[in-house]
């Protein structure tokens, strides 16, 4: 079965990461955490649903929110952090502590504190669930990758296959309130379009012509891609 879910945001981590004596600002995200998305929506055999993998889930999220230009990328790193890969990524966490480690208390706080800060949207409760669960396993660098033979382009929809992984790898630079390109990838409306004026392969394709997306990370893994593809060939239906 598929599981799924996720969404935008943008921007940094600031303030509540240097500022330790901010209280949590909101109570306890209570998520139900067998509803976490995982990614690639095609496990692959060795792919546990009851884990969430940093490169998979957590690394295309924080990155695609928190690591653009001006906010947490190498370049800029607002208040000295920098959220682009693993080992930096990691200073953040303390799963010792999963609840008051920084990159889990600034999605909470409120105000300006709050990250990423507005007009980016704050992350749902699914994507905080996320994060706070990869610290209470550990904070580990993990990986899970669908081998192409394990890959589902049969029973693709967009719900399932397309609009998660769009969520999770793109939305955050793609959204109402950062459009970059003017493209709004949130809804399929303008997902449709971006489809079927081949921009969207183009672009997670990395072909010639194309921006490379998602330009903070490296490229979609082969299964998210083909599906894609699948999706588009077969229609792409708001399914
Ligand atoms: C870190 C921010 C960021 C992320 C993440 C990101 N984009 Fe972009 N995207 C941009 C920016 C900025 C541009 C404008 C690029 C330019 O003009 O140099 C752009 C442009 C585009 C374009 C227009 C490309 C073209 O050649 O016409 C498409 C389509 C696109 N993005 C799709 C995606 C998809 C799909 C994803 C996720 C797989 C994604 N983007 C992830 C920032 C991002």
């Amino acid at each position: 079965m598929r599981i799924l879910g996720y969404i935008f945001g943008v921007f940094l981590l600031i303030s509540c990461l240097n500022d330790k004596n901010t209280p949590l600002a909101n109570q306890p995200v209570i998520v139900d955490t067998t509803t976490i998305p995982i990614i690639p929506s095609t496990p692959a055999v060795n792919c546990s649903p009851d884990t969430v993998y940093f490169q998979q889930s957590v690394l295309p999220l924080i990155t695609s929110n928190c690591a653009m230009s001006g906010c947490h990328d190498a370049i800029s790193k607002k208040d000295g952090v920098i959220l682009t890969d693993y080992t930096n990524i990691r200073k953040e966490a303390n799963p010792a502590s999963p609840t008051s480690s920084d990159l889990y208390k600034c999605l909470n706080e409120t105000g300006e504190d709050r990250m990423p800060p507005a007009p980016a949207a704050a992350f749902n409760l699914t994507q905080k669930a996320l994060v706070l669960k990869w610290i209470q396993q550990g904070a580990k660098n993990n990986s899970c990758v669908a081998s192409s033979a394990n890959c589902d382009t049969v029973n693709v929809t967009y719900s399932a296959s397309v609009a998660p992984v769009l969520k999770t790898y793109c939305v955050g630079c793609h959204s109402a309130a950062s459009p970059s390109a003017g493209i709004d990838l949130s809804t399929y409306a303008v997902v449709k379009v971006q489809a079927a004026n081949g921009r969207l392969v183009g672009s997670i394709t990395h072909a010639v012509g194309y921006k490379p997306m998602p330009s903070a990370t490296s490229k979609l893994g082969s299964c998210e891609i083909n599906q894609i593809q699948a999706w588009i060939t077969k229609g792409m239906l708001n399914n």
